[in-house]
C-alpha cells in the first residue's frame, strides 16, 4: 500500500474533518481542526495529510502550546487531533503520519511533543509519560496517557510547568 504524506492544502478541509469526526466517530475533532486552522499559531506545514492515491485516507495536526511555570513559558507542540479512516485503521499509516510529522517538526527545529493519548501507541515513538520530566496538565488523566518527547536531546531537561492548550480545546 503506498501512502503519501504531504502538507493539507485548501482543498483538503472538508475531507480532514470528514476523516477526524469518522474516525473518532463524532463532530467534535472535525470541528477542531477547522477552528485551530484560524488561530494564528496554526502551521500549515504541520497539518498533514497522508493519501492513498488521490484519496486522503488519514490527518494528523501538530500545534503550538505553551509549558508554563509561575516563572517561566517553554514552547512545545501538542500533537493532537491525529486520524485515520476506520476501514484504513491498523495498517500503518497512522505511524508513518506520526512519523512524517516527528521528522518534519524536528527539521523545523521545534523541539519537543506533547501527546494526550493510547500510550501502547505512542510509546513506539519514544514518548514516554510527562512525569518524567516535570510537566502537567491541566486534565484528570492517569499518568501513561499524558506523554512527551524531545525532539533535540535534553529539550525537556530544564523544562517545568503545566502544559497550556489553546482555548479551542476546550470544547472538546
Ligand atoms: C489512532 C490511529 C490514528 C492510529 O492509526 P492507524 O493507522 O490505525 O495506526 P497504525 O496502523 O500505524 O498502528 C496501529 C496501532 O494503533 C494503536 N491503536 C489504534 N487504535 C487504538 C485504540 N483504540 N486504543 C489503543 N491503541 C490503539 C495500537 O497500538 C495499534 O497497534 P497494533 O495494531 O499493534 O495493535 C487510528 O487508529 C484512529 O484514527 N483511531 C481513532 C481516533 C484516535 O483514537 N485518534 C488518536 C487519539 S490519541
Amino acid at each position: 500500500m503506498k501512502i503519501q504524506i504531504r502538507p493539507e492544502n485548501k482543498n483538503d478541509y472538508k475531507t480532514i474533518s470528514m476523516i477526524n469526526d469518522m474516525a473518532f466517530g463524532q463532530e467534535a475533532e472535525g470541528l477542531l481542526v477547522e477552528k485551530l486552522r484560524k488561530n494564528k499559531k496554526f502551521i500549515k506545514d504541520l497539518s498533514l495529510v497522508a493519501c492513498m492515491g488521490n484519496e486522503i485516507v488519514g490527518h494528523i495536526l501538530f500545534f503550538p502550546i505553551e509549558i508554563k511555570s509561575d516563572n517561566n513559558s517553554f514552547e512545545s507542540l501538542a500533537l493532537a487531533p491525529m486520524s485515520v479512516i476506520p476501514e484504513l485503521q491498523g495498517l500503518g499509516i497512522g505511524s508513518q503520519l506520526i512519523e512524517n510529522g516527528l521528522a518534519k517538526a524536528k527539521k523545523m527545529r521545534h523541539k519537543s511533543v506533547i501527546v494526550l493519548g493510547h500510550t501502547e501507541f505512542y510509546s513506539k515513538f519514544n514518548f514516554i509519560p510527562a512525569s518524567n520530566f516535570k510537566i502537567s496538565c491541566h486534565f484528570e488523566v492517569s499518568d501513561e496517557v499524558f506523554m512527551a518527547l524531545e525532539l533535540e536531546k535534553y529539550a525537556l531537561k530544564t523544562v517545568s510547568g503545566c502544559v497550556e492548550y489553546p482555548k479551542e480545546f476546550n470544547d472538546l
